[in-house]
């Protein structure tokens, strides 16, 4: 069974990932949560996460939690993570990294950091259906240049950043393959789409998991391809996949989802 250390295993995402990992052939060996978290030191069973007697730990004593762990798996903050990971890199522990949100300077630093000492994944988005998404938006670069895309997202009123992680790695990969040089947040009154902009919309409400949707417009008709997370089930199965899949890398490096899934073939 591979081991795990959830860090961020009361939020929305490790509470998720907890209950589909117990479920599946992995074993929680590892929880981790704020410094001000009140359930510090009391067991994830005391505390109605799952059926386990792991304690749960701030990350002062991330050492202690992630002893017997093979994989860091965490969905936290960003200033969460540039503390937590260089420890686990630093402990040798293959890491797999669902947070969004960071500045990229931030991100860079934490990369560099890990590249050259553990295979880590480090994913914006773990769901299949997101991650063959942006293998299709390549194919935008073969559309007419008349044709203009726009990206908007939906997610619940606690998320903290935007636009998304995943609608800027969309914006990443559309920008590659129409040329688009600025990004675009939002327009008020008469501001006129100009070439090169590609717009990126946010909202923000109630519970939504998560929708991203590209619209691809041309002068006479348009394409919409959408998709949308039913459950936050569809994040933590990816990041388990991506689990499976880093324990047997041998070179340090930081890996992507497309790495994970491969051409979709198994
Ligand atoms: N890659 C993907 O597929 C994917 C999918 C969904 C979400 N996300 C991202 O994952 C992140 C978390 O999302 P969420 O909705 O689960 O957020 P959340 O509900 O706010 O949970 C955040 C978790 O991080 C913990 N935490 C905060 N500071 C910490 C620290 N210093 N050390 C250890 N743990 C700490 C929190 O502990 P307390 O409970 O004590 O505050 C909580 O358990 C966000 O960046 C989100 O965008 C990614």
């Amino acid at each position: 069974m591979i081991k795990i250390c959830v860090v961020g295993a009361t939020g929305r995402m490790g509470r998720t990932v907890i209950s589909e990992a117990v479920k599946r052939n992995f074993e929680i060996v590892g929880a981790v949560a704020s410094p001000s978290n009140r359930g510090l030191g009391k067991t994830l069973r005391e505390l109605g996460i799952c059926d386990l007697d792991v304690p749960l730990y701030g990350p002062s004593k991330l050492r202690e939690a992630l002893e017997r762990a093979d994989v860091y798996l965490s969905f936290t903050t960003p200033e969460a993570e540039a503390a937590n990971i260089p420890e686990a890199a630093n402990m040798g522990k293959r890491i797999v990294m669902g947070t969004t949100g960071f500045a990229e300077d931030q991100l860079n630093k934490l990369k560099l950091l890990v590249s050259s000492r553990v295979p880590a994944v480090f994913a914006s988005n773990f769901s299949l259906g997101v991650n063959f998404l942006f293998k299709m938006l390549r194919q935008l670069a073969y559309l007419p240049s008349e044709y203009e895309i726009s990206i908007v997202e939906a997610h619940h009123s606690q998320k903290r950043d935007a636009p998304s992680g995943t609608a800027l790695a969309m914006a990443k990969i559309v920008s590659a393959a129409r040329g688009y040089s600025q990004i675009v947040r939002g327009r008020e009154r008469s501001a006129l789409r100009a070439h090169g902009e590609l717009e990126v919309l946010s909202v923000r409400a109630g519970g939504i998991p998560g929708i991203h949707e590209v619209i691809v417009a041309g002068p006479y008709d348009m394409i919409s391809i959408k998709h949308m997370a039913f459950s936050r089930n569809a994040f933590a199965l990816g990041a388990l996949r991506a689990v499976e899949w880093i324990m047997k890398q041998d070179q340090p490096g930081i890996y992507s989802m497309e790495d994970v899934l491969g051409d979709f073939e198994s």
